[in-house]
């Protein structure tokens, strides 16, 4: 294993992690929708953003922590959910949950994820010895009784806010893992959220459903079920959105799923200033695909946001260096992100305003 020190930024990262994945399992995270168009954009979009700092603002050293939702971050960057850490990693998201507890940020649980919610939980802890932010990301089943198990689970285990995927009335076409015949977890792998306790250890694995079917009823109904806070996860269109702060959710994440849903929607970060126009300031949103720099950070900030999170990078940092990987990720945005933000004259984020930016369409 590699000293992941040694890596400068996230690209070298991501090299790295390739380098020491079968390349299946890199087909598999690096791999999006079809032709992957919307996956480039989320990158590309933010290179084209132009930065205009402000100079001599005689700031001290800024201040990067948020709360969001009642949780504290020490950043506002947070690590989105992916599934499956245990396709890179034998600690899977023991592993992943350590690094980013130490990190003292907030790591949305995959429902997906190859470690039960309770001992992700643990971990976590165990490594700030006291409290760790998690968030919990739920696809509601068409099964209510299950989606509602969950929800219990998660909310036991800690979770603090419940992020909801609206993106998924379908399987997203990653066309990679078809030529590569990858379509289930290897045998000793399952998704553990998913595993049905009165079967016990050895017992069945639900498959998570994809449903057509889900609608702003089944939103009413988790608001019904849960106190926690509801954010949603990958609303795109304006109206959408207008909808969703209608029904009471508490936040939003502006995710196209890193580009692995529908092909050729937007970049998150072009459509950032229209889904703050539509949110009007009634709700936090955070943002996230494509985020692999400092800079693309402040850009989001600037434009609205209230944090972002990051996916893929998460599992190459995992990949090439476990928990140290994941880590280094982390610490490694934080500086890019501390760095620009000064190099923008700001000392806090409230500094961060839309007039930063050049080349958004508002
Ligand atoms: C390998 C992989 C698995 C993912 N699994 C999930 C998932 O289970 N649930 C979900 O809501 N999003 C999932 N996502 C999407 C991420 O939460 C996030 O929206 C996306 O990765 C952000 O883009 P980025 O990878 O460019 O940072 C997954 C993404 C990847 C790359």
């Amino acid at each position: 294993m590699p000293d992941p020190r040694n890596l400068v930024n996230l690209a070298e990262i991501e090299a790295a992690g390739r380098a020491a994945l079968d390349p299946v399992y890199v087909d598999y995270i690096a791999g999006a929708a079809r032709d992957e168009i919307t996956a480039r954009a989320n990158e590309t979009a933010f290179a084209r953003l132009q930065l205009l700092p402000r100079m001599l603002r005689g700031g001290g050293k800024p201040q990067l922590d948020v709360t969001l939702l009642g949780s504290r971050a020490s950043m506002p960057i947070l690590v989105s959910p992916t599934a499956f850490h245990k396709l890179v990693d034998p600690d899977g998201e023991l592993a992943t949950a350590r690094a980013v507890a130490a990190a003292d940020t907030i790591m949305i649980v995959a429902m997906a994820a190859t470690v039960a919610v309770e001992e992700i939980a643990a971990a976590a802890r165990a490594a700030t010895g006291g409290h760790a932010s998690l968030w919990f990301q739920l696809y509601i089943q068409p099964d209510l009784e299950l989606t509602e198990r969950l929800v219990r689970r998660a909310t036991a285990a800690g979770c603090e806010a419940l992020v909801v995927t609206v993106d998924s009335p379908a399987r997203g076409a990653n066309e990679r893992n078809r030529r590569n015949g990858f379509t289930d977890l290897p045998d000793g792998l399952a998704c553990e959220n998913l595993r049905d306790p009165r079967d016990g250890e050895s017992g069945r694995v639900r498959q998570i459903v994809m449903s057509p079917e889900i609608s702003w009823s089944h939103i009413e109904w988790l608001r019904g079920i849960t106190s926690l806070p509801i954010l949603l996860k990958g609303l795109l269109h304006p109206e959408d959105v207008r909808a969703a702060v209608r029904n009471g959710v508490d936040g939003l994440v502006l995710s196209n799923h890193g580009g692995r849903q529908l092909d050729t929607v937007p970049s998150t970060i072009e459509l950032l200033p229209e889904v703050v126009a539509a949110v009007a300031g009634r709700v936090p949103i955070l943002l996230d695909g494509g985020v692999r720099r400092g800079t693309d950070v402040v850009k989001a900030l600037a434009l609205g946001a209230s944090a972002v999170g990051i996916g893929r990078p998460v599992l190459w940092g995992l990949a090439c260096a476990g928990e140290a990987g994941v880590h280094h990720v982390l610490e490694l945005l934080r500086e890019e992100f501390e760095h620009a933000l000064t190099l923008c004259g700001g000392t806090s984020l409230r500094d961060l305003t839309p007039d930063l930016v050049r080349g958004a369409s508002r």
